[in-house]
């Protein structure tokens, strides 16, 4: 397994005043955040610095970024967020040309841009919901720019296959969280009166053979190997490895998912980094 050296320590918080992501209940993250979302992203970032180095323009987009900062349940401490560790791995080698964040919570968009700006990345923050910024976000990226977006919601029915779309007019690999933990809980979704609010994250599931086909154990599966296809549609490949992440009950919650189009390093190297995590497809 490729190690990075730069994600595993702890930087001061540059701003202790500015507000921390505490998870859904303000209770504090859980420690797969740091050990397993944020280790995959950076581990991947680090193993795959020399192709980045490549571009003239590198561009990390992060629509769900938060505030820059986590604190994880237990812990009298705070850790920095996905995008200020993506920012830190690449820093000294091939550091982004530019990191545009949003949030749908103004505040958090500013602080996640105050810590970066802390750490000398030059950063452009968007508030609002991610369907609506990613646009904006889309018009900054100049044409020489290899790009990677980070795709990190609390839930599925905020994946609006439309950031997607909007993405995929970029040359940009993709690292998305698909939370599996809302389909958990909707075991019989297939009959669930809230079942239209998937539509978003996978319009015309429901019309779809594989997915009417499949028995209720398999129908969330079916809609995970769905909603890969659509994607696939916009020309991109998923890596083999999509590591689970469990949490502290022993869960599956996110699957940590990559596409890369017209090239297979991107994968290659994904696949290098998740491999010995839980990969198996049959854990929902
Ligand atoms: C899982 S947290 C992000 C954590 C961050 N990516 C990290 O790795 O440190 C999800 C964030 O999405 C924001 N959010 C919720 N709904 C949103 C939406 N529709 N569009 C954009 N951001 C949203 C929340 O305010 C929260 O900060």
């Amino acid at each position: 397994m490729v190690k990075s050296r730069l994600v595993r320590s702890v930087e001061p918080d540059p701003y202790p005043h500015l507000p921390v992501e505490r998870g859904k209940k303000d209770k504090g993250v859980g420690i797969w955040v740091p050990q397993d979302k944020h280790r995959l992203l950076c581990d991947y970032l680090y193993a795959s610095r020399y192709a980045w180095k490549k571009w003239p323009e590198r561009i990390f987009i992060d629509p769900f970024c938060g505030p820059g900062r986590i604190q994880v349940e237990g812990e009298s401490f705070t850790r920095e967020g996905g995008a200020v560790l993506a920012w830190r791995t690449l820093a000294e080698e091939a550091p982004f040309s530019r990191m545009l964040v949003g949030d749908i919570d103004p505040i958090r968009a500013a602080a996640c841009e105050r810590r970066l700006q802390a750490g000398g990345a030059s950063v452009k923050s968007f508030a609002g919901p991610a369907v609506e910024t990613i646009k904006d976000m889309v018009q900054e990226v100049p044409r020489n720019a290899l790009c990677i977006a980070y795709i990190d919601p609390y839930n599925l029915e905020y994946l609006s296959f439309s950031i997607i779309e909007e993405l995929a007019k970029l040359r940009v690999d993709l690292a998305i969280n698909f939370c599996t933990m809302d389909l958990q809980r909707n075991a019989e979704f297939e009959f669930d009166p809230e079942r239209a609010r998937f539509d978003d994250a996978a319009p015309g599931w429901r019309e779809d053979k594989d997915v009417l086909e499949a028995s209720k154990q398999n129908v969330k599966l079916a809609f995970f190997r769905y909603w890969c296809r659509l994607v696939g549609g916009l020309g991109f490949e998923h890596s083999r490895e999509m590591p689970l992440v469990h949490n502290n009950a022993g869960q599956p919650i996110y699957r940590m998912v990559f596409f890369a189009r017209g090239h297979d390093l991107p994968k290659r190297i994904w696949s290098d980094v998740a491999r010995g995590q839980n990969r198996s497809l049959e854990f929902f």
